[in-house]
């Protein structure tokens, strides 16, 4: 529901912001370790990189040119926002010259069924910690998705965000200016105008919250005022009493062991963990079982 265009382009602004730690975490851990990463993986033969959500691909272009300087790399980013991958093929093209792109405007599941059968080796990317995004048995489905995706030799990072104290992480969901409040609003301006809805954006309020026996921060639009909203499509009317909550989103925080729990019964297993130095988030190198 966030990543219409408009959507994906605040998200862009997000990552920028100073409290947002997970993309500069993960971008830190992936320059740290690319090379470690590659040598990890690499058995030859050429590799495909497939990555869902890929966005406009600014992590992505540290792993390619990491495998690129090895070998063959080709490059399929998966997004729903077009304008998003056609600024990926123009950075890939322009830092990583001599990697083919092939872009695939998609959700994730259906791009990983219609992939083509593939000789050399897939390595499949899904970063930004947005498996945090899904609750454990959604996150175990997509997980399997990916595995059957996958064969003998192939691979996937994992980004994962790690537990940790909680100001930091609430700071990161809920900056003073009011970028992800945009991002968690735009969800309803979408509803305006892709189902006809009748949203005020300005009698909600953005809240994010820690949930500590789901090891979860909490989006949520809280109604200021008691409100009636029409939604034409859906020939609704929904009715919010002032202080309660849509619930939007959710992001999920990990240790080690729960990544492990989502990908035992997914039929994958943990080979190795990279983090960054300040071990905020953690990219996982996962093969088949
Ligand atoms: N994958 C991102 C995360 O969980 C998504 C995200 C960041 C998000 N900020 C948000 C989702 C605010 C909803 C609202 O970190």
């Amino acid at each position: 529901v966030f990543y219409d265009a408009r959507g994906s382009a605040i998200y862009e602004e997000i990552t920028d912001l100073a409290v947002y730690y997970p993309t500069r975490a993960e971008t830190e851990a992936l320059l740290q370790h690319a090379d470690a990463m590659v040598d990890a993986l690499g058995d030859g033969r050429p590799v495909s990189v497939v990555e869902l959500g890929a966005g406009t691909a600014l992590k992505s272009v540290i792993l390619l040119r990491a495998l690129h300087a090895r070998g063959a790399t080709t490059f399929v980013p998966v997004d729903v926002s077009p304008t998003a991958l056609s600024l990926a093929c123009e950075r890939v093209a322009r830092e990583v010259p001599g990697v083919q792109v092939h872009a695939i405007v998609s959700a994730h599941e259906p791009a990983l069924a219609a992939l083509p059968p593939h000789d050399g080796q897939r390595l499949l990317l899904f970063l930004g910690s947005s498996i945090g995004n899904y609750e454990d048995p959604a996150a175990i489905a997509l997980l399997r998705h990916m595995r059957h995706a996958m064969r003998a030799g192939d691979a996937l990072l994992l980004g994962t965000d790690l537990r940790k104290d909680i100001p930091t992480l609430l700071a990161a969901y809920d900056d003073p200016q009011g970028v992800t409040a945009r991002f968690n609003l735009n969800a309803l301006v979408r509803i305006n105008r892709e189902l006809g809805g009748h949203f005020e954006v300005g009698r909600f309020r953005h809240q994010a919250l820690w949930n500590e026996e789901a090891s979860r921060i909490e989006m949520h639009l809280m109604s200021l005022g008691r409100q009636q909203v029409r939604i034409d499509a859906l020939d609704l009317v929904c009715t919010f009493e002032d202080g309660e909550t849509i619930h939007t989103e959710n992001s999920i925080k990990y240790d080690t062991a729960h990544v492990d729990r989502l990908l035992e019964p997914a039929g994958l297993v943990r080979q190795a963990s990279f983090h960054d130095a300040g071990h905020r988030v953690a990219v996982h190198l996962i093969r088949p079982g």
